[in-house]
């Protein structure tokens, strides 16, 4: 499957995770690519609105993973800003990569996880479920890997 992984991140931890899924789904025999939001270079996180540079083409695309940090126990708003822009999810399998600082899920993660579901359903995407990534959580190596192959396995 032709799996586009969409990422933004801010200080690389998001698109860390995204690299090590993209060599897993490659493992799998799928076609990932990595896709990097582009923001502007001034942008910093939490100051508001965020306007992207460019849009990527996903038309090549038969499924998505959209990769984000969370910000103030929220979906980054150049993620937010990105499914706001986004008109052909329609029909796609569209999976979820969060990352965060805080140990647990209930501290950003699932919400912002909730905030991509109804976004990408909104604009027609067939929600597939998510991963939550906590940075600071001992044996983060472990939790990464295991995360990664969950959201292989959606596809
Ligand atoms: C402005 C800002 C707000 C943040 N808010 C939260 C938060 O509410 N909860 C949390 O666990 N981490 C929070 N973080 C930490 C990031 O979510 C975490 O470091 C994430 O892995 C960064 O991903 P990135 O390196 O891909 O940008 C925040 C970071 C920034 C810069």
């Amino acid at each position: 499957m032709r799996i586009g992984i969409i990422v933004h991140s801010h200080t690389g931890n998001t698109l860390q995770a995204a690299e090590e899924l993209l060599e897993e789904l490659r493992s799998r025999g799928h076609e990932p690519q990595l896709i990097p939001l582009q923001v502007p270079e001034d942008y910093k996180p939490g100051g508001g609105d965020v306007e992207l540079t460019a849009m990527p083409d996903i038309s090549d695309c038969e499924a998505l993973v959209l990769g984000a940090p969370v910000h103030a126990f929220s979906l980054s708003a150049v993620m937010n800003r990105y499914l706001s822009r986004v008109d052909d999810l329609a029909g796609r399998p569209v999976a979820a990569l969060i990352t965060q600082h805080l140990p647990y899920a209930w501290l950003g993660g699932n919400r912002a996880t909730r905030q991509l579901r109804k976004a990408c359903t909104d604009k027609g995407g067939d929600f597939l479920g998510g991963a939550v990534i906590n940075w600071s959580r001992s044996g983060r190596a472990d939790h990464i890997k295991t995360a990664v192959q969950g959201l292989a396995d959606r596809f």
